[in-house]
């Protein structure tokens, strides 16, 4: 613990699950964190004042806003890419202002936000997205939106590696399966599907991703770069 004193972490999307684990865990281990919220303001109260986290209510979706948010907030060690929505279900009634919305928080704005936290990121820097499983695998219907951004995210993390490599600072995916969250909830509809697909049938939980995300951005992970770690108890095996 305390691996991270002395660095600053930036959470997107930090109010709630898989983000509020992210946040606890960098703040147990000494780094000033900052996380943001969209419209979660009762939790993202209580998990600042638990944590001692500054919660900055700005929403992935609004382009500008969040490079200004990232710039402000700079220079950061960490940066952390957690916000993101599914939006799932038979392709042939969605609005297209559904999946332009989900491409704005899962794709545009981890380009955007990486590459603004990137100019001013001290060497030996990290860049961490929570991408997904489904980014390599989609093997129910309905998720055909949701796969494709988060494959879209595989190649910047690929290319932005390349870009920032050379300044010490790495750029990876961590790919998780199912997390017992509530976009994904261990006693939903969905669960036993999900079991299914997996060698270890069970929902992951938030601790285990947010415990992977501190050894990839700790020392001991500066040659890690360029790659999706997934953690889906064999959901795509
Ligand atoms: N749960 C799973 O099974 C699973 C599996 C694979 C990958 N993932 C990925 O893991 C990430 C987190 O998922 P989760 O399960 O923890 O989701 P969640 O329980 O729905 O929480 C989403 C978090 O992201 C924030 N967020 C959403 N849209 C935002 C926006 N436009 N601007 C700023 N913040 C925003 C939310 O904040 P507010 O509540 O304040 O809006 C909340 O803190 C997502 O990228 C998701 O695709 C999840």
């Amino acid at each position: 613990m305390a691996q991270f004193t002395d660095h600053k972490a930036l959470i997107l999307g930090g109010s709630r699950g898989i983000g509020a684990a992210l946040v606890r865990r960098f703040a147990a281990d000494g780094a000033q964190v900052v996380f943001t919220y969209a419209g979660s303001n009762e939790a993202a109260a209580t998990l600042a004042a638990e944590t001692g986290a500054k919660a900055v209510r700005v929403d992935s979706a609004d382009r500008d806003a969040l490079i200004a948010a990232v710039a402000a907030e700079g220079p950061i060690d960490i940066l952390l890419v957690n916000a993101g929505t599914a939006v799932l279900g038979d392709p042939l009634t969605f609005e297209p202002d559904a999946i332009d919305h989900m491409i704005d928080v899962n794709v545009r704005a981890p380009y955007f936000a990486s590459v603004e936290a990137a100019r001013a990121m001290p060497e030996g820097g990290r860049i961490l997205i929570i991408g997904s499983t489904n980014g390599d695998r989609i093997p129910f219907a309905g998720g055909a939106g949701y796969a494709m951004t988060k494959s879209a995210m595989q190649g910047m993390v690929r290319g932005l590696a390349r870009d920032f490599g050379p300044r010490g600072i790495t750029v990876n995916s961590i790919q998780p399966g199912p997390v017992d969250t509530d976009m994904n909830p261990a006693s939903g509809p969905m669960a036993d599907l999900m079991h299914s697909f997996m060698a270890i049938g069970r929902h992951i939980h938030a601790d285990e991703i947010a415990d992977y995300a501190a050894y990839l951005a700790s020392p001991a992970a500066a040659m890690i770069t360029g790659s999706m770690q997934t953690i889906d108890g064999g959901f795509g095996a």
